[in-house]
């Protein structure tokens, strides 16, 4: 059973992991594809720019150095005028700036305002693509040379900017749809547990009933009535009705009353200790006390007792618990449970509140889930391990708001 129980974990643990696995890898893929196809695109872009620049260039020149050049409209309207899109500055020989298109210029300003961004769009233009030279001539003699400076236009701009904006929305959409998922999946296991909860704690309570009605029928028969065996088993029936309340309180919104932890510790320890080996000692250090908090009182001291009974199992029955109640500043109080066991593995820190996580035979790997969860989400407090050495031992803190002051 145990072993079936693991395997089908595994099983499910690992074809999660596939099915992520393959999804990072198509995202990876289609993210890839698109980068290499733009950059495909947007370098035959640049190409073709080039090339429209350059013979825009060269109609430029031709006008230039053809005499009644008015003759040539359609050189003007379809080779100079058809340049709409990429901007470009044409300067003399002095670096005078003596014609500019396409420039994204605002209007209404200064002629010197407009001289000064002319420069600075040349400063740019020069950094990115090598000039084209024109010629102007007389009579086959060339008497000046003048440069184009030319930049890319916004549409190639766009397209070399598509992926990287692409994958940023793809990124966040991804990030929202995870948070999504997580937050159902929290959603599921909190109804599971709230759930299981409430049905045991129903379940339990017709045969406790039924209990107390035979140990009051029993009481009432006089070989009985002051048996030890009554006495024994109206303990048991204490425990159960203890149990039930604890599974009740986790399946509803338990009632916080305050309490005085070192009280609460001392209480709930006096009761495991006639129920642990006789070979572990348990100590309970106070710095302050009283120590008031707001707890329900049968839910933590579940706390307590899974805290304990794993240190119990990690010392192998023989050792020592130390139970240390600080009282820290802002409203906090710490409650340090130490013991002398085997210690925690690095690799097993993440997992160790998870449920299912164990390291034991015939463990669930319940208890510390259950303890978060009554710590963090009942008491408002936080829970960690402090410290864990192998072979040494390990340290849990719990943080708990004292009363009137919620973390
Ligand atoms: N004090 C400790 N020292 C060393 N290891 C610990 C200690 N407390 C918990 N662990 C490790 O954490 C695991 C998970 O503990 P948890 O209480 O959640 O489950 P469990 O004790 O294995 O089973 P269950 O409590 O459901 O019976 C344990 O199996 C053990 O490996
Ligand atoms: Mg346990």
């Amino acid at each position: 059973m145990m072993a079936k129980r693991q395997n089908d974990g595994n099983f499910w643990f690992e074809s999660n992991n596939f099915v992520r696995l393959l999804i990072l890898l198509t995202a990876i893929g289609i993210s890839m594809g698109t980068i290499i196809y733009t950059n495909i695109l947007s370098k035959r872009l640049k190409e073709r720019e080039r090339q429209s620049i350059e013979l825009f260039a060269k109609a430029l020149e031709f006008v230039n150095n053809t005499e009644n050049a008015e003759n040539l409209q359609f050189v003007y309207n379809e080779i100079i005028g058809a340049n709409s899109s990429v901007p470009c500055i044409v300067v003399d020989s002095l670096g005078n700036a003596i014609m500019h298109r396409n420039l994204d210029l605002p209007e209404d300003i200064t002629p010197e305002k407009q001289k000064s961004l002319i420069l600075a769009e040349l400063e740019e233009m020069k950094a990115e693509h090598s000039p084209i030279i024109i010629q102007a001539q007389l009579d086959n003699v060339v008497y000046n040379t003048w440069r184009l400076y030319y930049n890319n236009s916004n549409l190639f701009n766009q397209l070399k900017y598509y992926p990287y904006v692409q994958l940023s929305i793809l990124l966040v959409f991804g990030f929202l749809a995870y948070v999504a998922f997580s937050y159902s999946k929290k959603a599921e296991q909190n109804r599971l547990w709230v759930g299981l909860a409430k049905e045991t704690a129903h379940q339990l309570g017709t045969p406790i009933s039924s209990l107390m009605a035979w140990v009051e029928y029993f009481k009432a028969v006089p070989e009985f009535r002051n048996s030890d065996y009554i006495k024994e088993v109206e303990k048991d029936i204490e425990r159960l009705e203890l149990i039930t309340e604890r599974f009740s309180s986790i399946g509803s919104t338990p009632a916080l009353k305050e309490v005085n932890l070192v009280d609460h510790v001392k209480h709930t320890i006096s009761y495991l200790q006639t129920r642990i080996s006789r070979k572990v000692s348990i100590n309970i250090e106070t710095v302050v006390d009283p120590t008031l908090v707001s707890l329900n009182p049968s839910l933590f001291a579940w706390v307590i007792e899974n805290i304990c009974k794993n240190a119990v199992d990690a010392m192998n029955g023989q050792g020592a618990i130390n139970l240390k109640i600080i009282k820290a500043n802002e409203g906090k109080v710490f409650l340090d449970i130490s013991d002398t066991g085997k210690g925690i593995s690095k690799s097993h820190l993440k997992t160790i509140f998870e449920p299912g996580f164990t390291t034991k035979k015939r463990g669930w790997g319940l208890g510390l889930a259950l303890v978060k969860r009554i710590v963090e989400s009942y008491h408002q407090g936080k829970i960690y391990i402090k410290r864990t050495e192998l072979d040494k031992g390990t340290t849990f803190r719990i943080i708990l708001p004292s009363a009137n002051s919620r973390i």
